[in-house]
């Protein structure tokens, strides 16, 4: 085999409950994912050595050295297989960069499962997942997709099955945010205002929502814990969370770590709606409409 593609989606945090920060630096969580139709696509050729080119949205954006976590995720493969691998990838990227819609784990979960194949590996999917941890929190998710529910630092996963589609819009912004700074500015606030960190739980009211396939008490269920501190750094998305309510959004939140921002919508018709809306605001770069659940990273 000289050539793989594999597609993988982006995914939008219906609940995000940020508990107690850990020794490790990192924060115990209740993730419910939520994969979604907008995607990259990672192509693996045959090479002697490792490297990496990245095409499309905000591509100039990406590192192309060892800073890149799909190049850390060959390299983990490699290590795991216990040999020498090279490998040419080309990231295709439709999903935002530093957007909070896990772009960077996405290609990483496609760049494990191109590799495998490349290589003749026939590593099983729970190898995958264990390689995926120690990239980063997301990871697993994106080999996943679907939605799940994420605990721990977001790594420990248990699938969930929703009753039907959900329809998005995505607000993209211009630029992105780091992950570390969000969590850190969610610390800081939470000390400055003297707030007891509660060990976070799953909304029973959210998992019946998306167990029902109820997009309206899905809506009215969206909690981002990292919300307050994405909007701090980036005031401006307030405006662009109006925007949606105003248009009619069944839901409106911060995506992840920001800057995305999902509105939630009654049906494909009103992600339309609501996207040309909100590019018409003038309170987001582009807006995507896109839709829920979709498969993990898939070979195409
Ligand atoms: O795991 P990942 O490398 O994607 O995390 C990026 C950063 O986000 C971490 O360095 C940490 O600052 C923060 N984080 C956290 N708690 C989590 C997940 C991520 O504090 N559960």
């Amino acid at each position: 085999m000289s050539s793989v593609t594999v597609r993988v989606p982006a995914k939008v945090n219906v609940q995000l409950s940020v508990g107690p920060l850990r020794d490790d630096g990192y924060h115990d969580l209740v993730n419910v994912f939520h994969a979604v139709s907008v995607f990259d696509e990672v192509i693996a050729k045959e090479s002697e050595s490792i490297s990496v080119r990245v095409e499309g949205e905000s591509a100039d954006q990406v590192p192309v050295d060892d800073g890149n976590l799909a190049i850390q995720a060959a390299r983990a493969l490699a290590k795991h297989a216990g040999r020498t691998y090279g490998v040419e990838l080309i990231i295709r990227k439709a999903i935002p960069v530093a957007g909070g819609m896990a772009g960077g784990s996405a290609d990483a979960a496609g760049t494990l499962v191109a590799c495998n194949e490349l290589w003749g590996l026939g590593l099983p999917r729970e190898d995958l997942m264990e390689i995926a941890a120690d990239l980063g929190s997301d990871v697993p998710f994106s080999l996943l997709g679907g939605t799940a529910v994420g605990t721990g630092r977001g790594e420990q996963l248990a699938e969930l099955a929703t009753g039907g589609r959900f329809h998005w819009v995505f607000a993209i912004a211009d630029g992105g945010l780091s992950t570390a700074r969000v969590y850190a500015e969610c610390d800081r606030l939470r000390a400055a205002l003297g707030e007891v960190v509660a060990w976070p739980q799953a909304s029973d009211a959210l998992l019946a929502a998306l167990k029902e396939g109820d997009a309206r008490a899905l809506g009215a269920e969206l909690a981002n814990d990292l919300q307050p501190a994405a909007l701090m750094l980036r005031a401006s998305l307030a405006r662009t969370l109006e925007a949606g309510r105003e248009l009619g959004a069944l839901g409106a939140i911060v995506s992840g770590s920001g800057p995305t921002c999902a509105f939630l919508a009654a049906d494909e018709d009103q992600a339309r709606e609501l996207a040309v809306g909100l590019v018409g605001a003038g309170v987001c770069r582009t807006a995507v409409p896109a839709h829920g659940p979709v498969a993990g990273a898939s070979i195409v």
